[in-house]
């Protein structure tokens, strides 16, 4: 594909449309809008705009179509897979200043927000109001809802409450060709024509711009408890995690921890807790509901189902702070790897059972090429995020390995009934691999739809496929 690069006249369109504040062209801004959280990749757009409604990103999305320039959608630049990044140049198109909460129908248990609103924002928003939204990815403080529908992002409580899947409801959505439309209804059910909806969830920005959103919302639930449990054995650890659905409880959360994720973490920002020396993993166990009595019990059945394991002392949050603390702990471990290391991060998913075999898998793999790995997150989901490190690696033995090693971790994810991406996405950095999870005919299904959609090919083109 050909695409234009973006001249004066052009700007002068985006100026047009959004007034000149908002189209940027300084080398300082282009480079902040050339990154997202993805390692250290940067590229470098041609521009930058900042509309504010849906008619002005139609506009520019019909004359981008038409002129061939790339446009690249963008929400708070959080993502890890780089679905932000401008590869091909062109324009990043920022919804940050779509940043309203517009309606909360506390009726219907719904909202109606613009995409460039903070996710952690409109959760303290609707819970005001005794509303609940669940998907509470570790970057919620920063990310926005947009992004978090572009990539269907997950978070600790998926384990319980889902992904952001599970709560969008219907989307207003410009498509390439500049026409607006809603996906389909504000009803919690609909089984009219094809899903619309779901089929923008996830989509990477690959297919349209997403403008309003309307989220489903559960009652807040009243009262949570946190316990944090060292294991002698990171592979008991993921085995616990079976045992306690077994028992027939739902945690809220279910996060696991190997023992130099929660040390470089809590490296990253001290707190007072105190990690056992002896753990090899953790496990970050929450309840919740109404009834105190009852999540305290549930509690206790944990506790007694991991004692089943070699475990050291389990640490119950007995405070907000405490809480604070363990979440933070648990949150910050991302941040904490990118400044150790440079470090490759996976996003494997298998069912939930088969966890332990895909964490052996993994570090027998890293055994054979030389690597070591630091594992994290969500093990109630089979959610295992792998962060592969260079450390002492020479830069020659790095990029020959690697995707070696990635391919077989991929390979083992497939095996075990998994996938290559839980909630990252695969943007930029995966695509190589997606030819591991589908085969050619639904390639091919998935670049047809594409088709229909951008028949230009202008929409954050080099993403998930060619
Ligand atoms: C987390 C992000 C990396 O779970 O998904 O911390
Ligand atoms: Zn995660």
């Amino acid at each position: 594909m050909m695409y234009q690069a973006i001249g004066s006249s052009d700007i002068q369109f985006f100026q047009s449309i959004v007034g000149s504040p908002f189209v940027l062209t300084d080398a300082d801004l282009l480079n902040r809008y050339g990154r997202d959280e993805t390692e250290d990749l940067l590229y470098c757009p041609d521009a930058v705009v900042l509309p504010s409604e849906a008619g002005q990103i139609s506009r520019i999305l019909a004359y981008c179509s038409e002129r061939r320039i790339p446009v690249t959608p963008r929400g708070a630049g959080t993502g890890l897979s780089g679905g932000a990044l401008p590869v091909f140049g062109g324009l990043v198109l920022s919804t940050e200043r779509m940043n309203r909460i517009l309606f909360i129908d506390e009726r219907n248990f719904q909202v109606t927000t613009e995409p460039g609103v903070i996710t952690e924002v409109l959760q303290e928003t609707v819970k005001q109001k005794g509303l609940f939204y669940p998907p509470d990815p570790a970057s919620r403080g920063s990310c926005f809802i947009g992004g978090n529908i572009a990539e269907n992002s997950g978070g600790p409580r998926a384990v319980k409450y889902g992904v952001v899947k599970d709560y969008v409801l219907n989307l207003e959505v410009v498509l390439p060709s500049g026409n607006i439309i809603w996906t389909g209804a504000s009803v919690l059910k609909n089984a009219t024509g094809y899903n619309l909806t779901q089929l923008m969830v996830g989509s990477e920005g690959t297919l349209g711009i997403v403008t309003r959103i309307v989220l489903r919302l559960l009652p807040h639930p009243r009262h949570d408890m946190l316990m944090l449990v060292p294991f002698h054995s990171a592979a008991q650890a993921c085995e616990a995690v079976n045992a306690i659905f077994l028992e027939g409880i739902i945690p809220s959360a279910a996060e696991f921890m190997e023992r130099d994720a929660a040390r470089l973490s809590l490296q990253l920002t001290p707190s007072s807790i105190a990690l056992d020396e002896q753990a090899e993993a953790f496990l970050l166990l929450e309840t919740d509901g109404n009834d105190p009595e009852l999540l305290f019990r549930d509690m206790e059945k944990i506790h007694a189902v991991v004692q089943r394991y070699a475990v050291g002392e389990t640490l119950l949050a007995e405070t907000a702070d405490q809480k604070a603390a363990l979440w933070k702990l648990r949150r910050s471990i991302g941040e904490a790897v990118r400044r150790h290391s440079v470090y490759k991060e996976e996003d494997t998913v298998v069912p939930r059972a088969e966890l332990p075999v895909l964490l052996d898998g993994v570090k027998a793999i890293g055994r054979r090429y030389g690597f070591r790995s630091v594992c994290y997150g969500h093990a109630g989901d089979g959610n295992l995020h792998v962060n592969i490190l260079k450390e002492q690696l020479s830069d020659a033995q790095w990029n020959e390995l690697l995707p070696r090693a990635i391919k077989e971790i991929f390979e083992l994810c497939v095996r075990l009934g998994g996938t290559i991406s839980g909630e990252h996405g695969i943007g930029w950095v995966q695509k190589p691999y997606l030819s591991i999870a589908f085969n050619p005919i639904q390639m091919d299904l998935m670049k047809k739809i594409k088709h229909v959609f951008d028949p230009a090919g202008i929409l954050n083109p080099g993403k998930i496929f060619d």
